[in-house]
């Protein structure tokens, strides 16, 4: 079978969750369809995959998260209104996406977590590497590639799952998965051990993980032997940890920035943040 063959072609979505921290604003609408000024955060995901070459999106919803599938597509009778007037220039990025990309999409039907979600995906994905961009994890990079596209590149030369980490301070450690591994490259560690949301005593270091992952197809049936872990959830970082006692999980601290857009303070920052950058 097919399992590690070098070229990455889908983006796992997992955007099932109920966003708590953003009611009631997320009560009737997806968290993922907040924007950062007029654009959502799943269409800021979705470029980030199609810029790193990653043209097929598998998108894991929920109820209620119809908006998501409504937005990847056509909308005839706006396009037929704004057509030829001014505003059309509106809906030419929305447009370019649409028909550069494939989207497919399944149903969490009960929200066990993201180790969870990401199970979900296996129909979609089938047997080989993928990547996963947690919506709300935004991430940019002016001086270069997006972080997927340098996590692609490390995975033609390394061939395994890879997680995206950054530095956090110590006292925020409950609220991540933690890295502990040997520094093989500068900014490149091989994953010895992986704690989901530890107190900071308990922490491996300050390495934390956000929400961008290259995982090798096995991760499917590691998951389905995961019991559920924190917060009684099923959790991707449990999963990692057993491909990464078998030496088969680097760590990488991406070149960028990334902003927490699950929380209204990381929300906050990441609009003044692109607010700043569309005036420049
Ligand atoms: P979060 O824990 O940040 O999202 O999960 P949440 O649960 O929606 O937010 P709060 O804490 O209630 O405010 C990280 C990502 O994993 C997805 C979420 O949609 C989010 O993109 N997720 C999480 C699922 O798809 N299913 C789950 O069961 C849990």
């Amino acid at each position: 079978m097919p399992q590690n063959t070098t070229k990455i072609k889908k983006c796992l979505f997992p955007a099932a969750g109920y966003g708590t921290r953003f009611l009631p604003a997320t009560k009737a609408i997806p968290k993922e369809m907040l924007p950062i000024l007029t654009k959502p955060l799943l269409q800021y995901g979705v470029e980030e995959a199609l810029g790193a070459g990653v043209g097929n999106m598998a998108i894991v919803t929920g109820r209620g998260k119809r908006a998501v599938e409504d937005h990847f597509d056509i909308s005839y009778e706006l396009e037929h209104q704004i057509k030829g007037t001014s505003k059309e220039h509106y809906l030419t990025e929305i447009r370019a996406v649409i028909t550069k990309c494939t989207f497919s999409y399944t149903r969490q039907i009960e929200m066990k977590g993201l180790g969870h979600a990401i199970l979900c995906g296996e129909p979609i994905i089938g047997y080989e590497p993928f990547a996963v961009i947690l919506a709300d994890d935004l991430c940019d990079n002016d001086k270069g590639e997006s972080v997927l596209a340098q996590m692609v590149k490390l995975y033609e030369k390394y061939q395994c799952s890879i997680v995206a980490v950054e530095e956090i301070p110590p006292e925020d450690s409950n609220k991540y998965g933690v890295i502990a591994g040997k520094e093989e490259e500068e900014g490149i560690f091989r994953v010895t051990d992986m704690v989901e949301k530890p107190e900071p005593k308990d922490a491996p270091s300050n390495l934390a993980i956000i929400g961008r992952y290259i995982l090798t197809p096995d991760i499917f049936d590691i998951i389905r032997e995961t019991k559920p872990g924190k917060g009684g959830e099923i959790q991707i970082t449990d999963a990692l940890l057993a491909q990464a006692k078998q030496g088969k999980v680097i760590a990488y601290k991406f070149k960028g920035k990334r902003f927490d857009c699950g929380s209204v303070d990381g929300f906050v920052e990441a609009t003044n943040y692109f607010y700043n950058k569309s005036k420049a």
